[in-house]
């Protein structure tokens, strides 16, 4: 079949790189793509937040299957005009993709059957949320409710800091995500990530993984969109992953298929362990990036599969056949990151690092200029391995990382730390 995956980044690469190993596949297209993907897919230009163009693209390209990358095409409704058009699509509607583009809805869908998360109130002016936060306190969470490419979400560890935040999102900071805030109670334990595909009624968990979200050693400096990432999270035991599909995950699938939004693709369900129990963080409505390039070096092949047992609605019967493996993702970022960057620069070695089933360097931000891979964003390249242990994943992904030749780039050296 022919396919047609939509993204750019690190996470579009590993899908691309997982789906193109299954036979099934005969022709894949990714757009836009990036360097990294072009050695292994066709890329084409597209505008992918809007629906129509890719409609008309897959008419003309006899695309069959429709994968969606990144939350802001799903929240723009392209996969809604895909299955519109009658084409297989793996991704949510854009009313379903509500649980990662409104805070609150994601809130009100946990109210109505009582998961576990923090408590929450919301506010379209900045005095009454100032009176809240003063009432409760802090250490408190402030949150822009809308989508906001990461950076709508203030902890706030003084009083002083909530309410300067509140200001800034009612300043529009954020634009019109910000017309809306959603304070929360703040939760201490620590996060890890469980993904789980869901068809509208039946729901299959595929993985967990962990991130590291600031971009120093020790998780010290300012938050980014992600510096590394393993599969699986040690700290989301089997019991707890029971417990999430019990008092989470399967109650949102029935809310959400109950209000005639059912919930179609991949749910990333951010989680708080504390206490041997975990409450709900947040959803996002597609795959984690870099927690995508751990979970693909651990599917490989029957990524597809599943996939596509998810878009036709034959998730009831599908497994997935586990290895007793680990992976584990290295991201190499611009430095300056999450600071301002320049982009341009070269990036060398990377012929020497050919890939294997154990063993990718997948591009998140780089172009090709005259036959070079240069860097083009933030993060750029994550470096990815796949062994018995996660010492030895890790171990194998910095013997990568210390190959590349890059000296305008940096990354954290303990990913993984926390498990090890
Ligand atoms: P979100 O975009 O909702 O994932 O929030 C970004 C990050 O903020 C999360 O990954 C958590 O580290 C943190 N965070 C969000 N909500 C809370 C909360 N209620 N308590 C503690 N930390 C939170
Ligand atoms: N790595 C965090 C995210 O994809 O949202």
């Amino acid at each position: 079949m022919n396919i047609l995956i939509l993204g750019s980044g690190g996470r579009e690469h590993a899908l691309a790189w997982a789906v193109k190993q299954n036979p099934k596949c005969d022709r894949l297209i990714v757009a836009p793509g990036n360097a990294g993907i072009a050695a292994i897919a066709e890329c084409a230009t597209l505008d992918i937040l809007d629906g129509a163009a890719v409609v008309a693209f897959c008419e003309e390209n006899a695309v069959d299957f429709v994968i969606v990358g990144p939350e802001a095409p799903l929240a723009a409704g392209v996969a809604d005009a895909a299955r519109a058009a009658g084409l297989l699509t793996f991704g949510p509607s854009a009313e379903a993709a509500r649980l990662e583009a409104s805070k609150a809805f994601t809130k009100e869908i946990c109210d109505a059957y009582g998961a576990p998360t923090a408590a929450w109130a919301r506010f379209t002016e900045a005095a009454p949320a100032r009176d809240y936060i003063r009432r409760q306190g802090a250490p408190i969470v402030v949150k822009a409710d809308g989508l906001a490419a990461g950076k709508g979400v203030i902890v706030a560890m003084t009083v002083e800091e909530a309410l300067a935040a509140v200001d800034d999102m009612f300043g529009g900071e954020f634009g019109q995500a910000g017309a809306e805030v959603v304070i929360e109670e703040f939760m201490a334990g620590e996060e890890a990530s469980f993904f789980i595909l869901s068809d509208g009624e039946t729901a299959l968990p595929i993985g967990t993984a962990q991130d590291h979200k600031r971009a120093g050693d020790g998780d010290t400096g300012p938050n980014t969109g992600g510096m590394g990432a393993y599969s699986p999270a040690p700290v989301l035991t089997e019991a707890l992953q029971r417990q999430a599909m019990e008092e989470i995950v399967l109650p949102t699938i029935r809310e959400m298929a109950r209000r005639g939004t059912p919930y179609r693709g991949v749910l990333y369900a951010g989680l708080m362990i504390a206490d041997g129990r975990a409450r709900l963080v947040e959803y996002n409505c597609r795959f984690g990036d870099p927690e995508c390039q751990v979970l693909m070096m651990r599917l490989g092949a029957q990524a597809l599969d599943l996939m596509l047992a998810c878009a036709e609605g034959r998730l009831e019967g599908a497994r997935v056949n586990w290895a007793e493996d680990h992976a584990l993702t290295v991201v190499m970022a611009a430095r300056g990151y999450p600071g301002a960057y320049a982009k341009g620069s070269a990036i060398r070695g990377l012929e020497a690092l050919a890939g294997d089933s154990r063993h990718m360097v997948f591009h998140a931000g780089t172009r090709l200029e005259g036959g070079e891979v240069t860097a083009n964003g933030g993060r750029v390249l994550n470096v990815t391995a796949r062994a018995e242990t996660l010492a030895a994943a890790r171990g194998e992904a910095y013997a990568m990382v210390d190959r590349i030749d890059w000296p305008e780039g940096f990354c954290r050296r303990d990913i993984g730390w926390r498990a090890l």
